[in-house]
């Protein structure tokens, strides 16, 4: 059982809810395989995705998983909405309450968006990624995808290589792989590397050598030229040649290796086409596996709300 109405990162989330969580995710997967699209687990409720930022992974999938799961579904786009006529994020939150929301996932720009919304409605928010703070749903289907492939988490090495400063992806997975028992490796420029990040409990690395030697999971992060004011690498090509994965760095990495990407890739920035392409990448079924983490996300919050609410 979840223990708050919200999901707004896994730095509050517990090891106990972090597994509930993998395990229902599990059983959400065995639904999807078996093809299975007209679940009723959310029947009588109502999704709305409120992006303030692009995506395409993340909301697809909220919206894939309240629809398979049974509930009512809306979007919004915060371009089309009225927030571009100066109503505030309360105010917003507070009309979604009127209209009997269950459950916002909301995406946006300023980290603790998603925690002030949380404050202020009866629905139940799910972070769907708060400026450089925490994307957990995104960090969780990774944990998924590395428990599907090693059977565990604990004493796992996961390498994560590039934009770490700007990442959300990145902080997310620190926290909770962190309290799975797995090793977290960071290795960036010292200008993408965030000052107190060893003391959240990462190992900073000096080289892509050292971040790589035996890890079973080397992950790239997307370079975040948006959240950039530039002059933090000299070059997109340097960059490359220097902190990006090509194959016979992975030579290196544990021999069953996996190669993620929380996506969208940058082709040949972060990793190479062959890497993206090759055996040891798992970038399509992270995509997978978060629809199947979203659904299992919903399904648990709607027990809470049940029992709680
Ligand atoms: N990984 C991720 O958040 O992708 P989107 O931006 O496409 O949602």
């Amino acid at each position: 059982m979840l223990k708050t109405k919200d999901l707004l990162g896994l730095y509050h989330t517990s090891a106990e809810e972090i597994c509930e969580i993998l395990e229902r995710t599990a059983h959400m997967k065995e639904l999807l395989n078996q093809g299975k699209k007209s679940e009723k687990t959310l029947a009588g409720t109502a999704l709305l995705t409120l992006f303030y930022e692009n995506s395409t992974r993340t909301r697809t999938s909220f919206e894939l998983a309240g629809k398979y799961l049974g509930a009512h579904e809306v979007n919004i786009a915060a371009a089309s909405s009225s927030v571009q006529k100066g109503e505030t994020l309360i105010d917003t939150g507070k009309t979604l309450d009127s209209l009997k929301v269950d459950f916002i996932a909301i995406r946006h720009p300023l980290a603790g968006a998603p925690k002030l919304l949380a404050e202020n409605v009866k629905a139940s928010v799910i972070n769907a990624g708060d400026g450089m703070n925490e994307h957990p749903t995104q960090a969780l289907l990774d944990m998924f995808t590395m428990r599907e492939k090693f059977g565990k988490i604990k004493g796992l090495k996961v390498a994560i290589l590039g934009d770490i400063k700007h990442s959300r992806v990145a902080k997310s997975n620190l926290f909770g792989l962190s309290k799975l028992g797995a090793e977290v490796y960071m290795y960036a420029p010292a200008t993408l590397m965030p000052k107190e990040i060893e003391k959240l409990g990462a190992h900073v690395c000096r080289s892509m050598d050292e971040a790589i030697e035996g890890a079973h999971c080397v992950m790239g992060l997307r370079i975040q030229l948006e959240r950039q004011k530039g002059g933090l690498f000299p070059s997109l090509s340097e960059y490359s040649k220097f902190y990006g994965v090509k194959d016979a760095m992975l030579e290196r990495a544990d021999k069953n290796v996996i190669v993620m990407h929380p996506g969208p890739v940058n082709r040949g920035i972060e990793l190479t086409p062959s890497v993206i392409e090759g055996e040891n990448s798992v970038i399509c079924e992270q995509v997978t596996n978060g629809l199947a983490t979203r659904m299992a996300v919903l399904s648990l919050l709607r027990e809470y709300r049940e029992n709680n609410l």
